[in-house]
C-alpha cells in the first residue's frame, strides 16, 4: 500500500490512547528482547536473529514503541533516505491490546509522528490489515508499482 501526504485520511500526530498506554519514538527505551521474542511469532520474521533485531533497532530511520505500564507491547520501524520515500515494517500489537485503536495509533504516530518524514512518499506491506491502514491514509498503489 502507498500513502501521501495529500491523502485526506492521515491521522494526528498524537493520537489519543486508552488509559496507562503510551507511545514513543525514543530509540534508547527500545526493550529488544521483548520485541525480538514478540516478531519471533510473525510470519514474516519467524528466525531473525536477537543481533539482527538489536541492528534494525540501531539503524532504521524510526522506532516507534507501544507500552502499557512501562512495558513494550506494540512496535514499529520505518526505513527511509529522509528525502523521498519511507517504508513502514515489522508493526505489531501484543494479542491481549488488540481490538481498542492502539494498531491505528502506533501507525499514526509512526507516519506522522517525524515532520520530517512525514509528507514522504509511504509504502508498506500487509496481509491482512489493509482497514488498518487505510484509516492513515494508505491505499492500493497504482500500476506504476512493482515489487521483486
Ligand atoms: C495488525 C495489528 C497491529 C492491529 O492491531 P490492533 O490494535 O488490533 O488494531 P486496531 O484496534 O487499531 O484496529 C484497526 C482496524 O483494523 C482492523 N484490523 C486490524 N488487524 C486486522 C487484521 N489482521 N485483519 C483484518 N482487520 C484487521 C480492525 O478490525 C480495526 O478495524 P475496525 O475498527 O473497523 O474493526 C495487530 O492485529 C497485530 O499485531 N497483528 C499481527 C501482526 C500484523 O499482522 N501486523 C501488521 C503487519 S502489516
Amino acid at each position: 500500500m502507498t500513502c501521501s501526504k495529500a491523502s485526506s485520511g492521515c491521522s494526528p500526530v498524537r493520537p489519543a490512547l486508552p488509559d496507562g498506554y503510551e507511545l514513543s519514538d525514543d530509540r534508547a527505551r527500545i526493550d529488544t528482547a521483548a520485541v525480538h521474542a514478540y516478531l519471533s511469532t510473525l510470519y514474516w520474521a519467524e528466525g531473525r536473529p536477537l543481533a539482527v533485531v538489536a541492528d534494525l533497532v540501531r539503524s532504521s530511520a524510526r522506532v516507534v514503541g507501544l507500552y502499557h505500564a512501562s512495558a513494550q507491547v506494540g512496535f514499529a520501524r520505518v526505513l527511509s533516505d529522509g528525502a523521498t520515500t519511507c517504508y513502514l515494517a515489522d508493526v505489531y500489537v501484543e494479542p491481549a491490546h488488540r481490538g481498542r485503536g492502539l494498531g491505528a495509533a502506533l501507525v499514526a504516530f509512526a507516519v506522522d509522528g517525524d515532520p520530517a518524514l512525514a509528507g514522504l512518499k509511504w509504502l508498506l506491506h500487509t496481509r491482512d490489515a489493509h482497514n488498518m491502514y487505510r484509516r492513515i491514509g494508505f491505499h492500493e498503489p497504482s500500476s506504476r508499482v512493482l515489487e521483486r
